[in-house]
């Protein structure tokens, strides 16, 4: 029933305008019993009711590809109701009218932002009425001059209306809104999880620059805003700057964030101590410049407030090492950061998109840290949202780029991501919902690959941000485009075939199986030789056709070989966003151990170590994106906070930490359970809560033995496997294993492994 309204503020510069305020009174004419309010906004909204927030969610209604699918949040107000009443709404650009992708793209989905809402209240003798927005709505502009999610936002607090909110507040300086005809047909109920501020962090630092800047380093590269604690003059002017990183002088270094301003300014009003935290923007940062300060500053006068969404922690790993123990914080850092209502490539410069390489492979990396099972339903309708008719999708989700799409390994993002989330929750259901999206995806590659059944010619991102060096003789290692394509093409259809089984679409299973030989049979004719060496001899190239199982069984061991040889060679990795991720886990899988553990612990560039050692606190976009002597990489693509590479975590956690889920008993109904020793790590103590409760894997040497306890909670069953142990020399609880597991046991040359259930048990062995 209500209307969409909204109001003119005048733009400025960079689509800069004031936030409109919007405002109504309303009697109630009998004792509530309930009320509920329905509200959401083209834009960003906080919403009052006599005063009082109604919600602490942020950034509401959240990401969405609004012109399709916009959220409404619903909230029950009952309590804050009263005889006379007044509510209020603040909204702003946000993602959609403000600046959004770096072309200097502004209202992408509408040029000003409007309002919707419909509270609606239930009396105690059962009748009821609504207050809905309209035409008798107020508006005005008040102290926030811009906010903008790139730029920052501005504030002059002389112009705060107190009370505005409130009921008696004397409005009549506000005009009437607009009731502009939007639809409402796409409105959509949200089913992802809010974003709230998580935590507060103070300064570590106050320092003077050699510039001679007055700067607070907060210890942690960090996502949301400062709140800011100040006194003074009315009228003066506190900026606000922010910073992942100082240069190599020490200085204030903001080169990296290209277009985006992440400036917030505030005006005194000179009335006492005075508390200022942004609205509608957030930044990506470690260092606060502040400039215009009056007074004395010190380390109490800012706290920084962490925000994203509100995703449950799931997964713990640390081990002997302080230094991988470290890279585990960045990378959950890195989620922190960019787990913002859309799982985006970075959060700091003019960019901040939902890129879907990044978010496909470190999926499960995700799930294992977090609870991030509604955080992915949500996004993953945007995907099917987004996708072109003829089955493309978009190289970022919500898609902002405007037609771009079809890239391999990103686009893929459409299966893996589910596929990632029925593993580690048995939600069957995203499958099926999913599923039209996914075929739709498989059939584009189809399309484009024609029936050589090699996808060839295409423009793809390729192994992005792969090993590059400027030595003559050895340009870096780029692996054909094409030969990616094709593995990711054999792969999903392979995946695919799974999900049309599990979802019961059986003619589908078949015949994406077939698909999959017929690629499979393509890409060994076109890209390997009868001795199993890639026409791209690189790490990536080999790992991909491993990991995928591209490779008839004769020629793996072959390839893996090959693989070794490289990665032995350089005594580094030489992969980017496409062969990284599978790297140390193709090693680990064909007898390689020693290597993956090799560039685990490896501290020089390039290396997941090698940003730890210069004090990384988040996952870096590039190897190399401050070099060992303090300099950067090109300011067009720096990003310290970029989660992709931090796709590692899935091999922490499940073969060094040892818990992996069972993709034949998804939602960890079985799993699996396996210590791995190795790059000198003397313990490594994992868990995961898994919604059957909480799972343990700790290993730790003791002499010349390997003791091992693990914990499989009630209702579910584990296989634990104990590499290179004798069954003879085990022990289980003290006891001889032989003794007590006749039956659920078995000895291979590798190892022994047997199938227990809940319980709590200690292994002892000699490791080697
Ligand atoms: C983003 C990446 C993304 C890439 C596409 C970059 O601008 O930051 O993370 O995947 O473009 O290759």
């Amino acid at each position: 029933k209500a209307s969409w309204i909204s109001s003119e503020p005048e733009i400025k510069e960079s689509y800069l305008r004031p936030c409109p305020f919007f405002r109504k009174e309303f009697e109630l004419s009998g004792k509530v019993r309930s009320a509920r309010v329905y509200v959401t906004a083209q834009g960003l909204y906080q919403l009052f009711l006599n005063g009082k927030k109604v919600s602490d969610d942020l950034f509401t209604p959240g990401w969405t590809s609004f012109n399709k699918r916009l959220q409404y949040q619903t909230y029950d107000v009952t309590s804050l109701l009263g005889e006379r009443n007044a509510v209020g709404a603040i909204v702003g650009n946000g993602w959609f009218c403000g600046n959004i992708g770096w072309n200097g793209g502004k209202g992408y989905y509408g040029d000003k932002p409007s309002f919707l809402m419909q509270m609606q209240i239930t009396y105690t003798d059962g009748t009821t009425e609504l207050v809905i927005s309209d035409s008798n709505w107020k508006t005005s502009t008040g102290p926030i001059l811009s906010s903008d999610i790139y730029h920052g936002e501005s504030y002059d607090a002389n112009l705060e209306m107190p009370g505005w909110n409130k009921v008696g507040f004397s409005d009549g300086k506000w005009v009437a809104v607009s009731t502009p005809q939007i639809p409402k047909n796409m409105l959509t109920a949200p089913q992802g999880v809010p974003v709230k501020a998580i935590r507060e962090i103070k300064p570590v630092k106050l320092l003077t620059t050699p510039k001679g800047e007055t700067v607070f380093d907060m210890g942690q590269n960090m996502v949301g805003w400062v709140r800011l604690t100040v006194s003074g003059q009315k009228g003066k002017t506190v900026i606000l700057k922010f910073a992942e990183v100082l240069d190599k002088e020490g200085n204030f270094y903001t080169d990296n964030l290209r277009a985006a301003k992440a400036t917030d300014t505030y005006t005194l009003k000179g009335e006492g101590e005075e508390v200022y935290e942004p609205f509608f923007t957030f930044h990506g940062f470690r260092f606060v410049k502040i400039d215009g300060f009056p007074g004395t500053l010190s380390t109490d006068q800012i706290t920084g407030v962490v925000i994203h969404s509100e995703m449950a922690e799931r997964g713990t790993f640390s081990c002997s090492d302080s230094l991988i123990n470290q890279l585990q914080h960045n990378i959950q850092w890195g989620q922190r950061g960019n787990f913002l209502d859309v799982p985006t490539d970075c959060p700091q410069r003019d960019e901040r998109l939902g890129w879907t390489g990044d978010a496909q492979v470190f999926a499960m990396t995700a799930a294992f840290n977090f609870d991030v099972a509604a955080f992915y339903t949500k996004w993953l309708k945007d995907v099917a949202a987004d996708q072109l008719p003829d089955g493309k999708v978009p190289h970022v989700i919500p898609d902002v780029l405007k037609g771009g799409g079809g890239s391999t390994a990103w686009a893929d993002a459409s299966l893996i991501v589910p596929w990632t989330v029925y593993q580690v929750y048995n939600d069957r259901r995203i499958l099926e919902e999913q599923y039209p999206s996914m075929k739709a995806w498989v059939e584009y590659m189809k399309n484009r690959a024609g029936e050589d059944y090699l996808w060839t010619g295409d423009s793809h991102f390729g192994d992005w941000l792969a090993f590059a060096t400027t030595r003559s003789d050895y340009p870096g290692a780029t692996t054909e485009k094409d030969l990616i394509a094709t593995a990711y093409y054999c792969y999903s259809s392979k995946l695919l075939s799974r999900i049309a089984g599990i979802t019961g679409n059986d003619s589908d299973a078949q015949a994406y199986a077939s698909l999959a030989e017929k690629i499979k049979k393509a890409f060994n004719a076109e890209f390997v030789t009868a001795n199993g060496r890639l026409v791209s001899h690189t790490q990536t190239a080999y790992t991909l056709a491993l990991a995928f199982d591209l490779l008839p069984d004769e020629l793996a061991s072959k390839a893996a070989a090959y693989l070794a040889g490289d990665v032995r060679k350089f005594g580094h990795l030489t992969t980017g966003f496409v062969g990284t991720p599978l790297l140390c886990e193709t090693l680990s899988s064909h007898g390689y151990e020693d290597l993956a553990f090799m560039l685990l612990t490896r501290k020089k560039y390039p290396s997941w170590l090698y940003p730890v050692t210069q004090g990384a606190t988040t996952i870096w976009e590039r190897w190399d994106g401050q070099k060992p002597d303090g300099s950067f990489q090109d300011v067009g693509m720096n990003s310290f906070n970029h989660y992709a590479y931090g796709a590692i975590g899935e091999w922490l956690y499940g073969y060094v930490g040892g818990i992996r889920s069972d993709p034949e008993k998804p939602g960890y109904q079985h799993f699996l359970l396996s210590p791995h020793p190795g790059g000198g790590l003397t313990f490594a103590n994992t868990s995961f809560q898994s919604m059957y409760g909480e799972i343990r894997s700790d290993w730790k040497t003791e002499g010349d033995d390997l003791i091992y306890e693990v914990v499989i909670p009630a209702n579910t069953t584990a296989t634990i496997t104990l590499p290179g142990a004798e069954s003879g020399r085990v022990t289980l609880n003290s006891n001889p294993l032989d003794q007590k597991m006749s039956g659920k046991l078995s000895q291979t040359e590798k190892d022994v492994s047997l199938q227990l259930g809940s319980g709590k048990y200690r292994f002892q062995y000699p490791a080697n």
